[in-house]
């Protein structure tokens, strides 16, 4: 087990190289499983949900290498269409692989996939799009079974824009024979990098990001190398994070229009934000004023996955502010520990009701989740005095070099074993 330990109070200045988006690059590591040629994807970050995907891969029988930041994956002697529990159950994106292997074996078997723990994350929109491309599908003792004699396309209509049953009905469906279309497809922008990639190793994917995905089934795939998005929520986190602690900070990355809700809110707390073509900064000099609510939608709504961090922001503005999730059922697991920090917050079902703070005081609390450990580092950092985060193993699935980064700006923080 590991800790940060946190001397809060120091402005943020400087620049910060955004990594590559980890859900982008999560459902491109299934996709490599469709393809007998080799797929190099540039930049990959390095944390632990890619290194889990990896050891799924290993598993799978496919060769993964990196070579410094550039991951190599040769999925030619793939010869196993089996996920174990211990595997699975590391990360949510393991159920993005159902697709590519029935895809690539007509047979799969995963347990039911983890992930953060902030609601129930049901699989139902996933296995209902599969049977609709002819895959047969059982459940025992806590594992999915597919079997199918050949994909075939087929319309598929969501019940809510899925992000993750939209990736893995296009992963079945890009050698499936016929066209596939999803009507209710999610929007985000790492479903517009997962059709690019794919269509890079010679599938026909078009539509992503409209709403309605469709997918002309093709016969063989090739091999790629890729540099995907950049990843707009560790963008997000470090906007957020220079908005808390004051100061001015410059990220390279082009995902401005990726992330315009956010920035919108930023804006209207008082931040001064400026956007060129690869770069964004951001400047906070004085005590923020509240926005009044905030709503969490499927994209371009503003993301769940910024829900804490900006929540964490609203606790130290002039002023009040209602936080709805809409997207999951139990997002606020950070809430608690921001109180032990001194902020006046009470979520009531679906809604965190904040009253701004003049500060938060330093603390020892604990990390549930990625996103809502993320946000009590940057509380951390804001806060006078040292605060320390346990269970940092969950902000290490999603934050690449987290402390690196955050040091370089100024930010007094040290990762300590316990
Ligand atoms: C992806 O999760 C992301 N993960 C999540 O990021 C992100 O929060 C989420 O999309 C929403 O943007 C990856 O891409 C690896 P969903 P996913 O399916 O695919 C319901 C992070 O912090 N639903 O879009 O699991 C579900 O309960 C992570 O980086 C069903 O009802 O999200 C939820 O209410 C956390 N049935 C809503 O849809 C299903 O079969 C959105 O879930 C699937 C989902």
């Amino acid at each position: 087990m590991e800790k940060y330990v946190i001397n809060g109070g120091n402005k943020l200045y400087g620049g910060v190289k955004i990594q590559s988006a980890k859900n982008s690059v999560l459902p491109i590591l299934a996709a490599a499983v469709l393809t007998d040629g080799t797929i190099t994807i540039l930049d990959v970050p390095q944390i632990t949900d890619v290194s889990n995907m990896v050891k799924i891969l290993t598993r799978l029988g496919c060769k993964a290498v990196f070579s410094g930041d550039n991951l190599i994956i040769d999925s030619s002697s793939a010869n196993c269409f089996e996920i174990p529990s211990g595997l699975a159950h590391e990360l949510r994106s393991s159920v993005f692989l159902l697709g590519s292997l029935v895809s690539r074996f007509k047979m799969a078997k995963i347990a039911f996939p983890g992930g953060c723990d902030i609601g129930l994350r049901p699989v139902d929109l996933h296995l209902t799009g599969l049977k609709r491309l002819g895959v047969e599908i059982t459940e025992e003792s806590g594992y999915i079974l597919c079997k199918c004699e050949k994909l075939m396309g087929n319309e598929i209509m969501l019940d809510c824009p899925s992000v993750g049953a939209t990736e893995n009905i296009m992963l079945a469906a890009v050698k499936a024979e016929g066209t596939t279309v999803i009507k209710n497809a999610a929007r985000e922008p790492e479903i517009e990098d997962l059709q690019k990639f794919l269509n890079m190793i010679g599938a026909k994917v078009r539509g992503a990001g409209s709403g309605t995905v469709v997918i002309e089934g093709v016969r063989s795939l090739g091999g790629a190398t890729f540099k995907p998005i950049h990843d707009r929520i560790e963008a997000g986190t470090f906007l957020v994070a220079t908005a808390m602690c004051g100061g001015e900070v410059e990220l390279e990355c082009s995902c401005a229009e990726n992330l315009s809700s956010l920035l919108h809110k930023l804006r209207e707390n008082g931040c001064i934000i400026r956007i060129k073509n690869d770069k964004i900064s951001l400047e906070s000099s004085r005590r923020l004023t509240s926005v009044k609510t905030i709503e969490t939608q499927p994209y371009p709504g503003f993301p769940t996955d910024l829900q804490a961090q900006i929540t964490a922001l609203c606790c130290i503005c002039r002023g009040q502010s209602i936080i709805t999730e809409n997207l999951f059922e139990t997002r606020f697991k950070y809430v608690p520990e921001l109180r032990k920090m001194g902020a006046d917050i009470t979520v009531i079902n679906r809604s965190a009701f904040v009253r701004g703070v003049d500060k938060f005081k330093g603390a020892t609390v604990v990390a549930h989740d990625l996103r809502g450990g993320a946000a009590l580092v940057l509380a951390s950092l804001a806060a006078e005095g040292v605060s320390e985060v346990l269970d940092i193993s969950h902000i290490d699935r999603g934050y690449g070099r987290f402390e690196q980064k955050l040091g370089s700006l100024g930010g007094d923080i040290k990762r300590v074993a316990v």
